[in-house]
């Protein structure tokens, strides 16, 4: 066989097998694994490397406007460039419908954006802010489109959908084999305690933490898992931040439920003290659910390790600290009016690496997992997250050995901080390719604008999966009738 490139003498590590071996890539594709491969266009030399899969990043916000209206420093070229040399090779960023605008618009603006932009593949999850009817006839068109997957709110006032919306997406989902992730923290719980807290005069960017207590979250994860489970459809709860939250994820995934979720690096690497720091500076680090106390930091480890989470993801939520981000209004802004949301998409995999396989919390094949497997099979990303014949070559090329102290610049975003800042970080990727294509190469970007696709996505099977529908739910062939034991 003819091979484009043969990457030569590396350790492969999948998520389910380690072993020193070459593989050949030819048309985007992982063509042949084999102890030793010759030939190929262009050679790459693993030899002291680690070759994995490369890392798909599933909770990223590149070119979107929050709700209020503030736009992402990232667009799709720095947000994938960010994410590329963070040893990603795939992304799936959010489409976001504000309320009152078509699923259709939405879509076409998100293309606009992406894809002259992209040097990575990526994908979108739909956010859903209005479920309409008319919205929702829109989706059976949009899972057609292999957008399978969507978020929807459970706080924010111009964001947050309701309990029954929430079950006519989840109804809908089911049906088409989409997921549904959710951001779970309970609104009223948040707007009483705003409401007491300015009262007090306390606006201080310390006080966005109590302003978002641990059980506004573990309430509204409770909440969603009841919601999906009365029509049995699938959920993905996104950035749990409590041990509360974790615990509940995980009692119901051992009791059958459908369901998966994710933590972020943040909530490992950081604490609510962050928020403290000296005159506005802890605005840098508002984000939701908020930062908490190294006690969780531990506990969220013992669930990565344990496998409550699918896979830790960036939550990438780029405003920078000046007037067009997180001081829009105002310099001195009360924390309610601060944007929220921190970078860290190039952050993500090195700090996992570095804090987790090498302080042996977690195992190599763990993060592989983490960082990319079960992202590709959760999220429908059939030909991704797996380094073997007939998967798209997208392959990060580690140097597990380098060390280095994180800076702003090192990010290669549209950002003006970094809450790693000054960490010192052991593991970086080297080389990362996307289908085949090398987009960072030794700190050089490779790639052009524009060179990644748009990747349509399989539905998401949870049909093997067990389930839970409420018999009440049967209204028609349940109501009334004697109930089975
Ligand atoms: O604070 C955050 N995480 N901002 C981004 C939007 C969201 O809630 O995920
Ligand atoms: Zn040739
Ligand atoms: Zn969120
Ligand atoms: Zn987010």
């Amino acid at each position: 066989t003819h091979f484009e490139t043969v990457i030569h003498g590396g350790t492969v590590v999948t998520a389910g097998e380690s072993f020193k071996g070459d593989i050949g890539i030819s048309d985007g594709r992982i063509a042949a694994v084999a102890d030793t491969l010759a030939g190929g266009d262009r050679r790459i030399d693993a030899g002291g490397r680690l070759v994995l899969p490369g890392g798909i990043e599933a909770h990223c916000h590149i070119a979107q406007e929050s709700s209020s209206g503030v736009m992402t420093a990232d667009d799709y070229y720095s947000g994938s460039v960010s994410a590329a040399f963070g040893g990603n090779s795939t992304f799936v960023p959010f489409a976001a419908q504000h309320r009152g605008q078509s699923i259709a618009s939405v879509i076409e603006t998100y293309d606009g954006r992406a894809a002259p932009n992209s040097v990575l593949d990526y994908s979108y999850h739909l956010i859903i802010s209005d479920p309409t009817a008319e919205v929702l006839a829109e989706l059976p068109g949009v899972f057609a489109r292999g957008i399978t997957s969507f978020k929807v709110f459970m706080t924010y006032d111009l964001m947050n959908i309701g309990d029954a919306g929430m079950l006519d997406i989840l109804t809908i989902a089911k049906a088409h084999g989409a997921l549904t992730m959710v951001h779970a923290e309970n609104n009223e719980m948040v707007k009483w305690m705003n409401r007491r807290l300015a009262a007090a005069g306390l606006t201080a960017p310390k006080y966005h933490a109590p302003s978002r207590p641990e059980l506004a979250e573990e309430e509204a994860i409770n909440r969603a898992i009841s919601l999906a489970k009365l029509v049995d459809a699938a959920l993905f709860i996104v950035h749990v931040s409590t041990r509360g939250g974790a615990e509940i994820v995980r009692r119901e995934k051992l009791a059958g439920a459908k369901l998966f979720a994710e933590t972020c690096p943040q909530y490992l690497a950081l604490t609510r003290a962050a928020l403290d720091r000296p005159g506005m500076e802890g605005a840098k680090y508002i984000c939701s659910p908020p930062l908490r106390d190294t006690a969780t930091q531990d506990v969220l480890w013992s669930h990565i390790r344990a496998g409550t989470f699918e896979s830790v993801s960036s939550d990438h939520a780029p405003y920078r600290a000046d007037a067009t981000g997180k001081f829009l209004n105002g310099a001195d802004a009360a924390y309610p009016k601060i944007a929220n949301g921190m970078p860290g998409i190039a952050m993500r995999l090195p700090y996992l690496f570095s804090e987790g396989v090498l302080k042996g919390r977690i195992t190599l094949a763990d993060f592989v997992r983490l960082s990319s497997t079960n992202a590709a099979r959760v999220f429908g990303l059939d030909r991704k997250g797996a380094i073997a014949p007939g998967f798209d070559a997208d392959i990060a090329i580690w140097n597990p050995q380098e060390s280095r102290r994180v800076t702003q610049p090192m990010q290669h975003d549209n950002m003006d901080y970094t809450p790693f800042e000054g960490m010192e970080i052991t593991g970086w990727p080297e080389t990362v390719m996307n289908h085949g294509r090398i987009v960072v190469d030794k700190g050089e970007l490779r790639a052009k604008p524009g060179s990644g696709r748009f990747i349509a996505r399989k539905p998401v099977d949870t049909g093997a999966m067990p389930g839970h529908r409420a018999v009440e739910f049967d209204v028609v062939a349940g109501y009334g009738q004697e109930i089975a034991p």
